[in-house]
């Protein structure tokens, strides 16, 4: 595997996503957390940062764990950290160096730069440039703007050879990011390209079969989508009968949404158990209406229902999470710790109240890669390809106070609204989608008839990990089918607007 050292770069895990893309495994770790270099890691990757070298408070790398015993390469900031450290010379640019840019000059097409040409299309993104590199090494690749685009040791300076670039190889305006960066794995530090799908599949049944001991049983509370699906895969292949799947009605559901995914697990061989727990959630949600508070007694009621239902089985070891990579990447921040927007974390107490050890099969993977492995295994791309929707379900879409009536009515228009989105064929095109019930009341007209009735608001957004995202551009004229199905045929609302907010400022969901 090749590490990673995090310096609090938005780009850190592009970079890991793109070595993987490569077949390679690649693993993130805090600059100042270097494990002891082992056998599996072949290479180590410095990425760029929101600090500059130049600051006081920069952040610096313990590079003797690593320089001269692994192939290194240094990316932005890391380039700029090991040239200063080296003894060149650091400063702040004159020019923006920010944007495409292409390799007028390739010096040495060797080695990190074999087969690429000159002219090749860069990213750039610095504020600060290296002026001087170190004596130990050469000038590789230059821009029109910044000369030191790339340099690397000299022959023989170092034990292993360390490269280092000031663009981004792992952003896709870097045509031949990919290329460089498959020279510097494959050939260079030797890196075999056996990360694939079939691969973890085999490598993580095995794993798990070799954890859970053979009386052992194991818990999964699915939730109808994607990552806990395919955890609860992986498990069914490794354990088959000894895995129990819960699936519970909280009650804020999508429409038909518990009925449909209940038939889709069984038919995909699962052991599932539904719980019908509508009414304990509505009970517990009733007049609250703050946001987080309604989050907290959506989980708290889930742990208690889950708790009892688990007392009905025995022998339960394990139980098993859908958690993937990017929930556990220990994260370097110019802000410090983190504070809390929305407290995602739907049932964090679960596994100590039930004192059970913790199982979780796609810890190490990004979501397109649990997508990845869940065709592998056969899934349906209806259910890999769904939506992401949040653990409180329709509670966070319905502004204020809980009732099954808002339930009801949010419920038809969103099915309104999802269906067309598929019948239109713009599904797959948006990253998530859902409609969300407005506490505002507005005068309409309906034939003679003034009405006096709800509003919905439709959200569709475009991302990749949820973290930002742009509002999708839908057509008009299917935002136009949706808002006249919507006021036609649910009684109770009589205008839908679209929201056009980017995240940030605004969130995707609206509570
Ligand atoms: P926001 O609204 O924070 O949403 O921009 C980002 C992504 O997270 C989902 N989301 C949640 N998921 N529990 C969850 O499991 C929650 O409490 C929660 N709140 C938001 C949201 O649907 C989007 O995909």
């Amino acid at each position: 595997k090749v590490l990673i050292l995090d310096f609090g770069s938005q780009y850190t895990q592009l970079i890991a996503r793109r070595i993987r893309e490569l077949n390679v495994y690649s693993e993130i770790v805090p600059y100042n957390k270097v494990p002891e270099l082992d056998e599996s890691i072949k290479a180590v990757i410095l990425s760029g940062s929101p600090f500059s070298v130049r600051e006081e408070r920069a952040l610096h790398p313990e590079l003797e764990k690593f320089i001269g015993k692994r192939p290194v390469l240094g990316i932005c900031y890391g380039a700029q950290y090991i040239a200063q450290h080296f003894g060149g010379r650091v400063e702040r640019s004159e020019t923006r160096e920010y944007g495409k840019a292409n390799l007028g000059k390739i010096h040495k097409s060797e080695g990190l730069f074999a087969g690429l040409e000159v002219g090749s299309q860069v990213w750039m993104s610095h504020g600060d440039t290296i002026k001087a590199i170190p004596e130990e090494f050469e000038l590789l690749a230059s821009t029109a703007d910044v000369e030191v685009a790339a340099y690397g040791s000299k022959p023989g300076a170092f034990d292993l050879p360390v490269y280092c670039i000031q663009f981004h190889p792992e952003v896709y305006h870097s045509l031949d990011g990919k290329e460089l960066l498959r020279n510097f794995l494959v050939d260079i530090a030797g890196c075999k390209c056996s990360w694939t799908p079939a691969s973890f599949v085999g490598e993580t049944v095995q794993a798990l079969q070799a954890k859970i001991g053979e009386e052992d049983r194991v818990l999964l509370g699915l939730s109808g989508g994607v990552d806990s699906s395919v955890a609860a895969m992986l498990l069914h292949k490794a354990i088959g009968e000894r895995l129990f799947c819960f699936f519970i009605d909280n009650g804020l559901l999508r429409q038909d949404e518990f009925e449909q995914v209940l038939k889709g697990y069984e038919g995909m061989g699962l052991n599932v158990t539904g719980i019908d727990a509508k009414n304990e959630f509505y009970a517990a949600l009733a007049g609250v209406s703050d946001p987080e508070k309604k989050r907290k007694a959506i989980g708290k009621t889930f742990i208690d229902v889950f708790d009892r239902e688990a007392k009905k089985l025995t022998n339960i070891k394990y139980l098993a999470q859908g958690t993937i990579y990017p929930d556990v990447i220990e994260s370097v921040s110019v802000h410090g710790p983190s504070v809390t927007i929305k407290s995602h974390h739907n049932v964090g107490g679960l596994p100590a109240k039930m004192g059970l050890k913790i199982v979780e099969p796609l810890r190490f993977l990004f979501k397109d890669e649990v997508r990845r492995v869940g065709t592998e295994m056969g899934m349906a791309d209806h259910l890999i390809k769904r939506h992401p929707f949040p653990g409180p379900g329709l509670a966070i879409r319905i502004l204020g106070d809980i009732t099954p009536e808002k339930v009801a009515l949010l419920q038809k228009a969103d099915a309104i609204y999802i269906n067309k989105l598929r019948e239109h064929g713009l599904y797959d095109q948006v990253w998530q989608a859902g409609t969300i019930l407005l506490p505002v009341q507005s005068v309409g007209v309906m034939g003679d008839e003034r009405t006096y009735e709800q509003a919905v608001a439709l959200r569709a957004v475009n991302s990749t990990d949820g973290m930002t995202a742009e509002w999708s551009h839908l057509p008009y004229e299917f935002l136009a089918a949706v808002s006249s199905s919507i006021i036609n045929n649910v009684k109770g609302i009589n205008r839908v607007v679209y929201d056009i907010s980017t995240k940030p400022p605004a969130t995707i969901e609206w509570e």
